[in-house]
């Protein structure tokens, strides 16, 4: 199976990238950011993972921008994971319903969605050293790989 992962991480803890090489590892996939090379990248792949860091509530502008940029999916395979300082909300404003939702009107199956916390060093949680200071964990790692594992199969 040809995989390919389009992931961008903002922050300098890199977070998304350390759960996009964990998943790349298990799906030999190839990491690229979003731009022309990962355009090329999509069209030959079966399989394709989108990747970012949640801000305001949302995947990146960028990673957004590429997937609506991309011709139709036609049926191709897709998932979808990120990284946040906070818990998805239950219901309302969840943040990785969209990502979903632009795949699937793209004509992309979407087979899973992966989400786990980030370090949060934005604004004021910088002053104490940031929120989930050790996240992703080495058990979201884990978790990340099962997730690899489970799409490969
Ligand atoms: C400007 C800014 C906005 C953010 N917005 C949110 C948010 O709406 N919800 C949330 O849970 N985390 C938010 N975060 C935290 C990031 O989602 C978190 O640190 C993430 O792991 C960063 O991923 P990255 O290292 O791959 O960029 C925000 C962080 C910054 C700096």
């Amino acid at each position: 199976m040809n995989s390919t992962i389009v992931t961008t991480s903002r922050s300098p803890h890199g977070n998304t990238r350390k759960i996009a090489d964990v998943i790349a590892t298990e799906l030999g996939a190839q990491i690229h950011a979003p731009g022309p090379e990962a355009a090329t990248a999509v069209a030959a792949a079966d399989l394709v993972g989108f990747g970012s860091g949640i801000y305001w509530m949302n995947f990146r502008r960028s990673l957004r921008e590429f997937v609506a940029s991309l011709p139709a999916g036609e049926g191709k395979d897709a998932f979808f994971f990120a990284t946040s300082g906070f818990p998805q909300p239950p219901v309302l404003a969840r943040y990785m319903d969209g990502m979903q939702q632009a795949l699937e009107a793209k004509g992309f199956r979407v087979v899973g969605g992966f989400h786990c916390r980030g370090l949060d060093t934005m604004g004021p949680f910088g002053l104490i050293g940031g929120v989930n200071k050790s996240s992703p964990t080495a058990s979201d790692l884990e978790s990340a790989k099962a997730f690899a594992q489970h799409l490969a199969s």
